[in-house]
């Protein structure tokens, strides 16, 4: 094979492999599911069992929620007034974070996330973040507004740290409990600002930056780099709670409600993306088969061409980069068609 040839394919290689690497973590989230750190339905007291007061009680018992202010929509009155029952004073401890309180927290505890915390540009994703934050400092059991209390949280106090799986992939952020100081949440911490990107359709800047997307990520991570272990108070390990245990059973812990209220029209894209994705995917191939084409006979037009020529011809040599273009082409057109149809031999 020509030294040229080669020499494309190498780069064609890196690119793809660069490429796979940059998406290599959400790769790996289609098949990771999680089941091995699943919290089973088999080793959960049933409500009300005796067994729950015999169970270390890791979580401190502090609910938080988050909303603008204090005027709770009569939407989601409901949800939250079922986890309130369920968990009253003075055992439980119950935080709602409005907006100008959250921003108040991460100025007093968290001084050098606060610029990045106050810029973001969608308020959704301030509410996304306080919740690692407060997790972080205080410990407990967060719960979006839309999702209800279907019994007693107890049993979940066992573990270190919990999570809750969607599917068919990924973690999401609306429901999690963890202690204070919580290994991986204080990773979760100290990455966020660093996934502060915009990625222009606004679902994916906040999916990517501070949503579910950005958990899942941290949490890929989290197993990649094996600190995923240890289920004692200290320990990493963090477990996943499915939907069965989630809200699928009248023993299910949480119910949900109406939700996902931040949600633009760029979703209606991205889900009718998901809903085709065999087109989607096809459609990709086929972009991408185009510009790898496209490269192979720019590559082949312009580079190949001007190594020839300068091999060839000395004063070609200086030729400015124009005279490869095709804008600039035509002048020198004779000369090109000489050199190629020298090479292709
Ligand atoms: C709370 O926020 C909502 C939505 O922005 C607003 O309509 C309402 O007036 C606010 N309530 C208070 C007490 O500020």
């Amino acid at each position: 094979m020509r030294r040229g040839a080669v020499l494309f394919l190498l780069c064609t290689t890196a690119i793809i492999l660069f490429l796979v690497h940059s998406v290599w973590t959400l790769l790996t989230l289609l098949v990771a599911d999680g089941s091995e750190d699943a919290i089973s339905k088999a080793e959960l007291p049933a409500p009300g069992s005796p067994l729950i007061d015999t169970r270390p009680q890791l979580i401190p018992k502090i609910i938080h929620q988050t909303y603008i202010n204090t005027s709770i929509p009569e939407v989601w009155r409901e949800a939250q007034q079922s986890c309130l029952d369920l968990h009253q004073a003075p055992e439980w401890e119950y935080k709602l974070w409005t907006d100008a309180d959250s921003l108040q927290f991460i100025h007093d505890e968290y001084p050098w996330f606060y610029e990045t915390f106050k810029n973001y540009p969608y308020p959704i994703q301030r509410a996304d973040a306080i919740r690692y934050f407060v997790l972080n400092h205080f410990g407990g059991i967060y719960i979006d507004l839309d999702d209800g209390c279907n019994r007693e949280l107890e049993p979940l106090l066992s573990y270190p740290a919990w999570v809750r799986k969607t599917m068919p992939t990924g973690i999401s952020n609306d429901a999690m409990g963890a202690v204070p100081h919580h290994p991986f949440f204080m990773r979760v911490i100290e990455q966020i600002h660093n996934y502060d990107r915009n990625w222009i359709l606004p679902y994916i800047t906040i999916m990517g930056s501070t949503g579910p997307l950005f958990l899942s990520v941290m949490w890929r991570h989290w197993t990649a780099d094996g600190m995923n272990v240890g289920d004692g108070p200290e320990g990493g390990r963090v477990r996943v709670l499915f939907p069965d245990e989630y809200n699928s059973h009248s023993w299910s812990f949480f119910t949900h409600h109406l939700g996902n209220s931040w949600h633009g029209k760029d979703v209606q894209l991205i889900f009718w993306m998901a809903r085709n994705w065999v087109l989607v995917t096809l459609i990709g191939f086929i972009l991408g088969g185009a510009v790898l084409c496209f490269c192979w006979w720019s590559y082949r037009r312009y580079i190949l061409v001007s190594h020839s020529a300068s091999a060839d011809i000395p004063q070609w040599k200086t030729a400015s980069i124009r005279s490869r273009l095709p804008f600039w082409r035509r002048a020198s057109a004779q000369k090109e068609y000489e050199l190629v149809s020298r090479h292709e031999v």
